[in-house]
Parts: structure tokens; C-alpha cells; sequence
């Protein structure tokens, strides 16, 4: 195993979360963009309406720098901050999805190289010949999505893949569909947020209320058929999944996904009415709002995976729980109970491989850090704070600490204890020493 990135009070897991939240501001602009683009840019040329393309420049302007400068670095921070939280996980992802990687890597270059083109070659090459410029960067763009949405899902519901353990399998498993419709419709959600934000500070007057108005209703669209994806989407989640969502869903994350997409519906409910009315902090406001939904549908996501980062294989503390037959890979359980955690995880220093009186609580740190920190703060205050956790439980002897340790197996939300009596002894009276 390898050493444990702990954040204090956030969890490495938060910080991921956080930068992937980020990414999709810059990837879901790049995904939507163009199509929009494309329409407005096609009735430019039809009705002979030049003026229309100064938005279409402004526009792609900002693809290309956000989400081609802050799209791409959020993207190498993932991976990078994904390395460090979980390096097990990303290794057990890449042995599985390397090619689809190298897939979406192929369409990623296409599209920058696209987009650049698109933009240096507004007005300098006939009308046709520059849509298809569009047309080639909207399905590279959407392209990259279709392969990125099999591996998200497939560390919620990896499919038949357990068994056969073939690509394909994982890929088009059983949220596949619902999920790239859910992301393919609400992607248009996030475009018309963007076309507010960049048409209400349009000059010229005519062109800021034509395009406020379409891009209002793109974005309304977009909500409904993206509600309307989600109930599918949440339909076909497995059983197990659906009794994590209602054991662990908060009011605070339900909210953050309702009452955002609700005001976000109804700025573009006013703005598709009164698209004159519509002032750069309209535009601020959807985005801002589009972040917050966004924070709060991806930390469910994330939520209702739990205890894995791979069902029915790898937990999130990354020891493997379950029997992969197909890759010959099998659970640690048994040997970790029967060895010892802290002498079977790799970077541990020496002095703790054994608990002694003398390292006791040095010892059950260490567990505790390997085994819990990455959903606990071991923390007083922060993410499921451990201290207060245990505290609230009403532990007051290492005992009754060590029978809370033997019950974790039986949540469903949280992998089981795992290691010797010792080990057990120490991760509780650690526990109990930071409860006090
Ligand atoms: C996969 C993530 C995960 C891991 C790893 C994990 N937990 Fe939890 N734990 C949760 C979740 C989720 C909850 C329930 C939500 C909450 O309490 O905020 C929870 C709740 C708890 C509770 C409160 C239970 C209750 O009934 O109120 C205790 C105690 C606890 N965990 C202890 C531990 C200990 C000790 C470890 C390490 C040996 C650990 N957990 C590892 C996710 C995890």
C-alpha cells in the first residue's frame, strides 16, 4: 500500500472533489459551446447578419481560454490530486482503462486543435468550411464525454465486469445510458448559463436581447429534459445504491441540488421573458449557481459509492474487500486480519509495525489514518469528525470502542474493521483518547 495523504479536517477525498467540481465549469462550457455556436452562426449566414458573429467571437474566445488554460490544468490537477488520495484505485482504473483514456486523450487533441482553428479562422474562410471547423470541435468535444461517462460509471455499477472483467463490460453497465443522457442534456443547462454571462455585456443592443432570449431557452431546455434524464438516471441505480442515497443523503446536499437548479431555471424563465433586462451579474448569479448544483449532484455521486472506490473490490481506504475472479484478484481481508494492518501496509515506519505499551496510541493513529482518514477527520471539527463521532456514540472504556469497531462491517456505508485483536485495541484506545 502507499502513504496516506491526510488533509486535516477536509479529507484528500474533499480536495478532489473540490477540483473536480471546478472542472466541469470549464468542461462542460467546452462540451456545450459549440453547438450553440454553430446555431447562431449558421442563421448569421442564412439571414445575413454579420453582427450576430461578434458574439460567436466572444464566445469562442472564452472556450478557448477557459476551458482550454483553467479546463486543462483542473484536468492535470484531478489527476494529480487523484494520485495522491487514492494511488491504489487510479492504478486498479488505469490497469482496466487505459485505452479509453488514450481515447479521450485522441479526441482532446483534436479538439484544441479544433477550437484554435475555429477561432483564428472566424471571417477568413467561407461560412461553410468554418461551421464544419465547428461541427468537427462540437463531436470531438461531446466525444470525450461519451468515454469519460463509462468509467464514472463504472465505479459506481461496474456491470458484468466483476465476472468477465472485460472492457465492455464495465463500460456499458447499467447507469451508462441514463447518466450520459443526464450529463449530455444538463451540459446545455451550463451552456445557456454561459451565453448569459457573455451576451449581457454585449454592445450592441439588438444582438445582446436575441441571444440573452435563445440562450435563456437553451438553458431552460436543458433543465427540463435534464430533470426528466435524472429521474431516469436515479431509476436505475441497484438496490444497494438506493439504500446508501436514503441512509445518507442530507438535507443540506438535497437542497444544494434543488433549490440551485430551481433558481437557475427561473433566472432563465425571467431572462427568456425580459431578455433586455439581462446585466453581467445575471450571468455571475447562473454560474455561481451552477457550481453549487454541480458541487452538490457529484458529492452525492461520491456519497453513495461508499464503502468503495470500485464496488464490490476496493474500498476507499483502497484495501481490497472483494474477489475479482476474472483478474485474479482477491479479497486481503483474511490476510490483513491474520498479519496486521500496520505490517502489511507498506509505508509504515518500523517502529509501529508491532503494538507495544510503549506506541500504543502512536499505533492506533496509524490505523486509524489507513484504515479511516479517508472519509474522517480525525479532527475535532471537519468532515464525520472521528472524535465526535465516537463521542456521541457514547463510548466510555476501549471496550465498548472495540464493539463499535466490530459493528463497522455490518454498515453498509463503511468497510469493516480490518487487522489484529492488537491493532484493534490500539486503533480504539486511540480513538477514545481523541474523543475525550
Ligand atoms: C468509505 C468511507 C468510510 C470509511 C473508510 C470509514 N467510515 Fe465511518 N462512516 C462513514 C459514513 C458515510 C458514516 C455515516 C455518516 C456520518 O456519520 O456522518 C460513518 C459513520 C461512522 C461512525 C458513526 C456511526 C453512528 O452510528 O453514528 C463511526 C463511529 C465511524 N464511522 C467510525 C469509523 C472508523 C473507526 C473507521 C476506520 C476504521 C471508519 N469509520 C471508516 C464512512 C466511512
Amino acid at each position: 500500500m502507499y502513504p496516506v495523504w491526510e488533509v486535516p479536517h477536509l479529507t484528500a477525498g474533499m480536495i478532489l472533489g473540490l477540483i473536480a467540481t471546478f472542472h466541469m465549469m470549464p468542461v462542460y462550457l467546452s462540451t456545450s459551446a459549440m453547438w450553440f455556436a454553430i446555431w447562431l452562426e449558421s442563421r448569421s449566414v442564412r439571414e445575413g447578419r454579420p453582427d450576430l458573429m461578434d458574439f460567436v467571437r466572444r464566445y469562442a474566445r472564452l472556450v478557448l481560454i477557459f476551458s482550454y488554460v483553467f479546463g486543462a490544468l483542473s484536468g492535470v490537477g484531478i489527476w494529480f490530486a487523484a494520485t495522491v488520495a487514492a494511488p491504489r484505485a487510479i492504478s486498479g482504473l488505469i490497469h482496466n482503462y487505459v485505452w479509453g483514456w488514450a481515447t479521450e486523450w485522441v479526441f482532446f487533441l483534436i479538439e484544441i486543435a479544433a477550437i484554435y482553428v475555429y477561432y483564428y479562422t472566424i471571417d477568413k474562410v467561407d461560412a461553410k468550411t468554418h461551421l464544419k471547423i465547428g461541427g468537427i470541435f462540437a463531436l470531438a468535444s461531446w466525444t470525450t464525454m461519451i468515454v469519460i461517462v463509462g468509467i464514472l460509471t463504472f465505479m459506481l455499477t461496474p456491470g458484468r465486469w466483476p465476472s468477465t472483467g472485460a472492457f465492455f463490460d464495465g463500460f456499458f453497465n447499467e447507469t451508462y445510458w441514463p447518466q450520459l443522457l443526464l450529463r449530455t442534456t444538463s451540459m446545455f443547462a451550463v451552456g445557456g448559463a454561459y451565453v448569459l454571462a457573455v451576451a449581457a455585456s454585449g454592445k450592441n443592443e439588438r444582438v445582446r436581447v436575441e441571444v440573452v432570449r435563445a440562450g435563456s431557452v437553451l438553458g431552460l431546455a436543458g433543465i427540463g429534459l435534464g430533470g426528466l434524464s435524472f429521474l431516469w438516471y436515479s431509476s436505475s441505480l441497484p438496490d444497494p445504491i438506493r439504500s446508501n442515497l436514503a441512509a445518507l443523503m442530507t438535507p443540506g446536499l438535497r437542497g444544494g441540488m434543488i433549490y440551485p437548479t430551481a433558481l437557475l431555471a427561473l433566472l432563465f424563465a425571467i431572462f427568456a421573458a425580459k431578455p433586455g433586462a439581462a446585466r453581467p451579474w445575471a450571468g455571475a448569479a447562473a454560474l455561481a449557481l451552477v457550481f453549487s448544483g454541480i458541487w452538490s449532484f457529484e458529492r452525492t455521486r461520491e456519497l453513495i459509492r461508499k464503502p468503495y472506490v470500485i464496488p464490490n473490490y476496493m474500498y476507499s481506504n483502497q484495501i481490497i474487500g472483494g474477489d475479482v475472479p476474472s483478474k485474479g484478484v482477491s479479497s486481503e481481508l483474511d490476510r490483513i486480519n491474520d498479519k496486521g494492518i500496520l505490517r502489511l501496509a507498506a509505508f509504515v515506519p518500523d517502529e509501529l509495525r508491532t503494538v507495544t505499551d510503549a506506541n500504543r496510541l502512536r499505533a492506533g493513529r496509524m490505523v486509524a489514518l489507513i484504515e479511516c482518514s479517508a472519509c474522517h477527520s480525525l479532527q475535532d471539527k471537519g468532515l464525520r469528525p472521528l472524535p465526535e463521532r465516537i463521542r456521541r456514540l457514547g463510548a466510555t472504556g476501549p471496550d465498548d470502542v472495540a464493539s463499535v469497531l466490530d459493528s463497522l462491517g455490518g454498515i453498509p456505508y463503511m468497510p469493516p474493521f480490518a487487522g489484529t485483536a492488537d491493532e484493534k485495541r490500539a486503533l480504539a484506545e486511540y480513538l477514545l483518547s481523541i474523543s475525550k
